[in-house]
C-alpha cells in the first residue's frame, strides 16, 4: 500500500513537472513552438526602432525571480535589407556604450519572419562585455505599424525577446498584451530589462519646465503690459 502510494506520488510529481516545464524546455532546447507573425512585409519593418524592453525567458536558477529593472540606456536598432533579393538582413544595434552588428538570412521567402544568423557579430560592444556570439534564429513574433517583438533563440544557450517601438515609448496597454500573450504561450519571463525610460522622463520633465517657463513668462508679460 505504502509502495503504491509512493509510486503514485512519484508519477504525479513527474507528470506535474513535465506538463509545467515542457513548453519552455523544448523551446529552450530546440527553439520549437515559437509562433511567427504571419504575412509580414519585410520592407515595412526595416528602418529605425527603439528597444523598449528586453525579456529574458531562460529559467536558470539565478534568474528565476521575475525581476524587473530599468537601465539608463536607450538602444536603437536599424534594420536593413542588404541584397536585391530581400533575403539578407543587417541589424545594427547602437547605444551609448557602443554598437553591434548582426547579419541574418531569410531562408524561406514564404516565411519572412524567420531569420537565421549568418556569420559572427562585430562592433565595439563586443570588447566591452563578455560577449557570447549569437548563433541561432530570430522569430518575428509580432510586427505591426508602431511596434514589433523579436525572439532570439539559440538552442540550449539563449532565449530572450526584444520589444521594439518606432518611438522611444510604448503604450502600457500594448506592453501588457505582449506579456499576456507570452504567458498564454507558456514562455516564462524571468527578467525584464526596461530601456528608454529615463529619456522619456527627461523629455517629460523638459516639457513641464518649458510649460512652467512659458506660463511664468506669460504672467510677467501680462503684468508688464496691462
Ligand atoms: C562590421 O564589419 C563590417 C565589415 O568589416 C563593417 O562594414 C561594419 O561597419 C562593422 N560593424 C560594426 C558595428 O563595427
Amino acid at each position: 500500500m505504502y509502495r503504491l502510494f509512493l509510486v503514485l506520488c512519484l508519477c504525479y510529481g513527474l507528470l506535474g513537472f513535465a506538463s509545467s516545464e515542457e513548453p519552455t524546455t523544448s523551446v529552450y532546447e530546440h527553439c520549437g513552438n515559437l509562433q511567427l507573425q504571419e504575412n509580414i512585409q519585410i520592407k515595412l519593418i526595416t528602418g529605425t526602432w527603439y528597444v523598449i524592453e528586453v525579456l529574458q525567458h531562460k529559467t536558470d536558477d539565478k534568474l528565476f525571480h521575475g525581476e524587473k529593472f530599468e537601465v539608463p540606456t536607450c538602444p536603437s536598432i536599424f534594420l536593413a535589407l542588404t541584397d536585391s533579393d530581400n533575403t539578407d538582413l543587417k541589424l545594427y544595434w547602437s547605444e551609448d556604450l557602443g554598437d553591434i552588428e548582426y547579419l541574418f538570412k531569410i531562408k524561406d521567402k514564404s516565411s519572412p519572419g524567420f531569420w537565421l544568423s549568418s556569420g559572427s557579430q562585430n562592433g565595439t560592444l563586443l570588447q566591452l562585455t563578455n560577449y557570447n556570439q549569437f548563433a541561432g534564429m530570430v522569430y518575428v513574433r509580432k510586427a505591426i505599424s508602431n511596434h514589433m517583438v523579436l525572439t532570439f533563440c539559440s538552442p540550449n544557450t539563449q532565449l530572450y525577446s526584444v520589444v521594439l517601438s518606432r518611438d522611444k515609448t510604448l503604450d502600457a496597454k500594448e506592453l501588457k498584451s505582449i506579456v499576456n500573450h507570452m504567458q498564454l504561450q507558456k514562455l516564462p519571463i524571468t527578467q525584464t530589462k526596461r530601456t528608454c525610460r529615463s529619456s522619456a522622463s527627461t523629455a517629460r520633465a523638459t516639457a513641464w519646465m518649458t510649460t512652467a517657463f512659458g506660463l511664468t513668462y506669460l504672467a510677467w508679460y501680462l503684468s508688464v503690459h496691462k
